[in-house]
């Protein structure tokens, strides 16, 4: 069984198909009049696919450091010596990094070619692989480099998330939590493909009505502002979707000071996290002065101090929290 959800953007709408087995619709959602399809992966990735039609296998290297210019550059000098046109087809086959490696690839290369998702993790699947964000790093730091491009079709292979090592599967964990409360309720009482799917419906309509975060769509970074400041700061042993954990906790703690929430809701934040085993504490080493400082650098922060935070309409960016709120509610996840 498989849901069908569409991501709906007028003339460039596109289906996201969620089930077991899905890979093998690949080519039944190719654009029309494709000849041949660059297929960009890593080779960790254990899935092969097939397209139905001529393709070249381009590989980039594991890991983060594959979002670089550099291997952008090496995937188009690849594809122009191996002719892929402005008419084919770019396809990422894998997680996180191939969909915005590839996804970028297809944005700049003759201008922009048609590009198609097969995604492999549950991060893939529920948050990096729908709305078209696409992009590559730079020393100076994360997805510096990018354009929204939107992909053609997306197919989110449930079968693929069974052979996830468990800190891949962790990483993509703390996002469908996040989705919790972003109106998803109880996801967490349904089975792992339902929960996908409740997730992309979520994801779908959120970048349908703000796809370019001109505002609502901010709402998908949920308890990323302490998990970026986490991240940057370095050194911990922590996955994304861990870190947004964290960072879910702390936005329930400075949305209760802030009277939006509850002592209730705070607790039901506390309960959706330790139903998926996640962690809720900043690791011990961080100083509350780093990580404020560390807040107003969000790429995401639009004026001043800027977090999205529950409250009585649901979860919305809010600009200009007192600094000293900030720091109060860090001690309640310590
Ligand atoms: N990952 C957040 C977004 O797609 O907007």
């Amino acid at each position: 069984m498989s849901d069908l959800i569409d991501v709906d953007l007028g003339d460039r709408s596109y289906p996201v198909l969620v089930g077991h087995g899905v890979r093998s619709e690949l080519a039944t959602v190719l654009p029309d009049g494709v000849r041949r399809v660059a297929l960009i992966t890593q080779a960790h990735i254990p899935w092969t696919v097939d397209p139905g039609v001529d393709h070249e296998v381009i590989t980039i290297p594991d890991g983060e450091a594959a979002k670089s210019l550099t291997v952008v550059e090496d995937v188009c000098r690849q594809m122009a010596r191996s002719g892929i046109t402005r008419g084919d087809v770019v396809l990422g086959v894998g997680g996180g990094v191939v969909t915005d490696v590839a996804g970028f690839v297809a944005a700049v290369y003759h201008r922009g070619i048609r590009f198609v998702s097969v995604a492999t993790t549950l991060l893939a699947q529920v948050d990096a692989a729908i709305g078209g964000k696409t992009g590559v790093n730079l020393p100076e730091g994360k997805n510096l480099i990018g354009a929204f491009w939107q992909p053609s079709a997306v197919l989110c292979d449930t079968e693929t998330l069974a052979t996830l090592p468990p800190s891949e599967f962790r990483s993509g964990i703390g996002e469908v939590a996040k989705y919790h409360f972003l109106g998803g309720g109880a996801l967490d009482a349904l089975d792992l493909p339902a929960q996908v799917a409740a997730c992309v419906r979520i994801k779908a309509e959120v970048v349908a009505a703000d796809e370019l975060e001109g505002g609502r769509r901010a709402i998908l970074n949920y308890g990323h502002t302490l998990a970026h400041a986490i991240e940057t700061a370095g050194g911990y042993d922590l996955r994304h979707g861990e870190a947004v954990a964290i960072g879910i906790a702390y936005a329930a703690e400075v949305a209760r000071r802030l009277g939006r929430i509850d002592d209730e809701r705070v607790a039901e934040h506390r309960r959706v996290l330790a139903a998926y085993d996640l962690p809720m504490m900043i690791p011990a080493g961080l100083g509350d002065e780093e990580l404020v400082a560390l807040f107003a650098h969000d790429k995401k922060s639009i004026d001043g101090l800027t977090l999205v935070l529950d409250g009585p309409e649901g979860v919305q960016p809010v600009s200009g929290i007192d600094p000293s709120v900030l720091v109060e509610s860090l001690a309640a996840v310590r």
